[in-house]
């Protein structure tokens, strides 16, 4: 039978802060003073961890998620900090798509799903009656889990987006926009001689770096990938990984991950999700190797998902 320990103590510095609702906190996590095997227990919801971040592009604030009048996600709040890589881990079914589609409104295209709370990038809001899906689809790119692209050549792929977003004038600068991309991508070299043959007719993993091109070619801030390795083998899946690394420095990402491996060799933090529910949140290393909620604790050490 399996114990359950305490889970607030009130010799933690991080009491009452977890006591109070959100919005009432005055100041961020202070780190424990010392590495403790106290866990929050299982029963415990609010999210434990730094949920803010000092350089955030993307705040949430109590955000929860419905499809019809069943909740997917509940009360999340998170801020996407700028030039990182974010990993979203959990069991399967724990909201980790659900939330990703929200930061650029991609729920939207889902009949029946709907999404409260308060989502902003850059200080405004995505859900506000103003704003321009289409752009915003640009600035937050996704990469989805298969590679998805276009039935045209490998230059229409990249070239489509710009060309739709009205972000070239001559034929000259659309191709400079594609081997840029294609090259950020590290996919040029691959490709630069057959830029007229069918994109879909690419290796998975070059695949996969071709929809990251089309991704890049319309000038994104943040780009959300939705398990990209997952139909790759582990040479595509190691080149992605290696380009996510490079890619942290001119953007921000947002990665869900099935494989803690991965997550562990990407991101710089790991928010962990536990049916629609944000448990814990904080830096990657500190996340896999000092847990904080026996949720997480389950999950890294493989007794739960
Ligand atoms: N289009 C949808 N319609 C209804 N329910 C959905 C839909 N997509 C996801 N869900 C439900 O929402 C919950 C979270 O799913 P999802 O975000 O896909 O989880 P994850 O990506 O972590 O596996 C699950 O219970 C799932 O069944
Ligand atoms: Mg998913």
């Amino acid at each position: 039978m399996t114990t359950y320990t305490a889970s607030i103590s009130m010799s933690d510095p991080n009491a009452e802060h977890y006591l109070l609702a959100p919005h009432e906190r005055a100041s961020p996590v202070k780190p424990r003073e010392k590495a403790t095997n106290v866990k929050f227990d299982r029963d415990h919801r609010e999210t434990i961890g730094e949920y803010t971040s000092a350089s955030a592009r993307i705040r949430c604030r109590n955000v929860d998620v419905f499809y019809g009048e069943k909740p997917a996600v509940q009360d999340i709040n998170l801020d996407i900090g700028n030039n990182q890589v974010i990993a979203l881990i959990g069991p399967s079914g724990c909201g980790k798509s659900t939330f990703l589609r929200c930061l650029n409104r991609m729920n939207d295209t889902i009949q029946d799903c709907r999404v409260t709370g308060d989502i902003s990038m850059d200080g405004k809001p995505i859900y506000g009656q103003d704003v321009d899906v289409v752009p915003l689809r640009a600035q937050v790119g996704m990469v989805f889990q298969k590679p998805n692209p276009f039935p045209k050549s490998i230059f229409e792929n990249v070239a489509y987006g710009p060309r739709i977003h009205g972000l070239v004038n001559a034929k000259s600068e659309l191709e400079e926009i594609v081997e840029k991309s294609l090259r950020r991508a590290g996919l040029w070299d691959e490709v630069k001689d057959r830029l007229a043959q069918p994109g879909t007719g690419l290796s998975g993993g070059q695949q996969q770096r071709l929809c990251i091109a089309r991704t890049i070619a319309v000038n994104p801030e943040v780009i959300l990938m939705d398990e990209p390795c997952s139909a790759l083998d582990p040479i595509a899946t190691a080149k992605i990984e290696q380009l996510i690394d490079e890619l942290r420095e001119l953007y921000t990402i947002v990665i869900v991950t099935h494989s803690m491996q991965q997550a562990a060799r990407v991101s710089q933090r790991t928010a962990y999700f536990h049916l629609g529910h944000l448990i814990e949140v904080g830096e990657t290393a500190q996340v896999f190797t000092h847990p904080q909620h026996q949720l997480t604790e389950d999950y890294i050490t493989g007794r739960f998902g």
